[in-house]
């Protein structure tokens, strides 16, 4: 019987090196805080318990982490990785084997992890080799490929710090054992300012004579850990190129997978074209053959099959529906739908409305509160004045209807389909069907009247 599996991650620390008053493992990376990555990672190997250590801002990391999977220890003082290892395997079954996470490396590859299960050592370490291994761990292998203990950076000297084999801070043990070399290395915490380190794991197993298998990743570049703002964006751009390679082998067109941002989860239809610089974020679904121009932020939207949105566009929780036209520069807010063939043109703000199929509304409009009927016709600079100043009101605008540019439509207002109201009117009551509706001060011209001419300067004065 395969003995139970527990997973520990270490998320205690406060991650001085963020600069930032958001702890580290909550800091955002595809859209998610780095100990979701961490955590979906987790379950991908089906373990027994996920147990994850929290202490600085302890409320806001459990907020972030809690599900009915994981369980938390706290970390009063951080005092180190060993320390917060040995909290966590208080209680825990000591026959159980434990995998040990960061929270701040949160792209380990399946592989990776897999491997390190699958060693038969008592301990195992997953190392990489890397170009520039400042700042971590340094593997100490004695003879070569027999690790023999890991050297903090801070702890190295010259040629200990050019070794470019690191520690990635994951490894794999028997509960039991791993308790007793962490008690053992207490000890020398001690002595060292107080800090615990868990790596002085390696050379209490390696005094007991155990082997301990040194596995290097499969993937360097993706099981470094993240302790600043430089680290953070590089794995950001790591995560992206993945997931922009992952949605142009289902079919996706990118226009250049190095200026794709997914923040969330895209679904998308044969045929769909993405241009530079668009921000996916929440729930996007796209249909078949969707093009989605230069610069458009879309969040928790779905688009129906062959439609366009224009360049610079910004989307959230709203639907497009097929065939229909958006943008350029154009912003659907919360609760927009368009029907079949609508088209919103640049400069048109859309709330909690409804825009029917065919109808268009293609420059310099706020439609907020509305419905506007089929194929009807929302002239340029048409504003829907939702708001009085404590309250919002509906406009419904009809089928085939024709508003005149600049109006303004006061709600709560009803315009009857086919009707037409004429440029310039302030609407207060309800336009009847199929009339002309229209409220302006009627036009006069001035006969005999000049443009007065300057007057002639008087010499000697300003
Ligand atoms: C650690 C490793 C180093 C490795 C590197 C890989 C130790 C002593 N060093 O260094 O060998 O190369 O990771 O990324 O382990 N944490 C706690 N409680 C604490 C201290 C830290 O939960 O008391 C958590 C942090 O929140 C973080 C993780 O442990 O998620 C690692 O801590 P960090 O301080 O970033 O360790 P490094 O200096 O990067
Ligand atoms: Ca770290």
């Amino acid at each position: 019987m395969t003995r139970p599996l527990h997973v520990v991650v270490l998320a205690a620390g406060k991650g001085t090196r963020m600069c930032s008053r958001l702890p580290k493992v909550l800091q955002p990376l595809g859209g998610a805080p780095l100990i979701t990555h961490v955590l979906e990672r987790a379950r991908t190997l089906a373990p027994q318990s996920i147990t994850v250590v929290v202490g600085h801002e302890a409320p806001r990391v459990r907020a972030a982490a809690q599900a009915a999977d994981v369980r938390f220890v706290e970390q009063h003082e951080q005092k180190g990785t060993g320390h917060a290892v040995h909290l966590a395997l208080a209680g825990q079954d000591p026959d159980s084997r434990v995998l040990v996470l960061y929270g701040d490396v949160p792209l380990v590859p399946r592989a990776d992890l897999e491997s390190c299960l699958n060693a038969s050592a008592p301990l195992t370490i997953l190392g990489a080799e890397v170009d520039d291994p400042s700042g971590y761990g340094r593997l100490i292998e004695r003879p070569p490929g027999h690790l023999d203990r890991i050297v903090e950076e801070r702890d190295a000297d010259p040629a200990t710090r050019s070794i470019r084999r690191i520690n990635t801070g994951i490894l794999c043990a028997g509960a039991r054992d791993l308790l007793r070399w962490l008690a053992a290395g207490e000890a020398e915490a001690e002595r060292r300012r107080g800090e615990w380190y868990l790596t002085d794991v390696v050379a209490e197993a390696r005094g007991e004579d155990r082997p301990v298998a040194l596995l290097m990743s499969t993937r360097p570049e993706a099981v470094l850990g993240i302790n600043d703002r430089v680290q953070l964006a590089a794995q950001e751009r790591l995560l992206q190129s993945s997931r922009a390679e992952r949605c142009m082998r289902e079919g996706l067109h990118l226009s250049d997978p190095a200026r794709f941002d997914l923040r969330g989860s895209l679904a998308f239809g044969s045929d769909c074209f993405i241009d530079a610089n668009v921000i996916l974020e929440g729930d996007v679904r796209l249909g078949e053959a969707v093009t989605i121009g230069p610069g458009c932020r879309l969040r928790d939207v779905t688009v129906a099959d062959g439609a366009v949105i224009d360049a610079h566009s910004l989307l959230e929780s709203c639907t497009v529906g097929p065939g229909c036209h958006v943008g350029p520069f154009a912003r659907l807010r919360p609760g927009a739908r368009l029907e079949a063939g609508a088209r919103i043109g640049n400069f048109v703000e859309m709330k909690n409305a409804v825009l029917g199929p065919g109808a268009k509304a293609n420059h310099l409009s706020y439609i907020g509160d509305a419905s506007v009927g089929a194929r009807a016709n929302i002239g340029a600079g048409t504003i829907t004045c939702n708001y009085d100043g404590a309250n919002k009101h509906r406009t419904d605008i009809g089928a085939d209807a024709f508003i005149g540019s600049n109006s303004a439509l006061v709600a709560p207002v009803r315009v009857g389909d086919s009707a037409t109201v004429g440029a310039g009117t302030v609407l207060t009551r309800d336009a009847p069907p199929e009339r002309l509706t229209l409220a302006r001060a009627p036009q006069r011209t001035l006969e005999g009247w000049r443009r007065p001419g300057k007057r002639p300067r008087t010499p000697g004065k300003d």
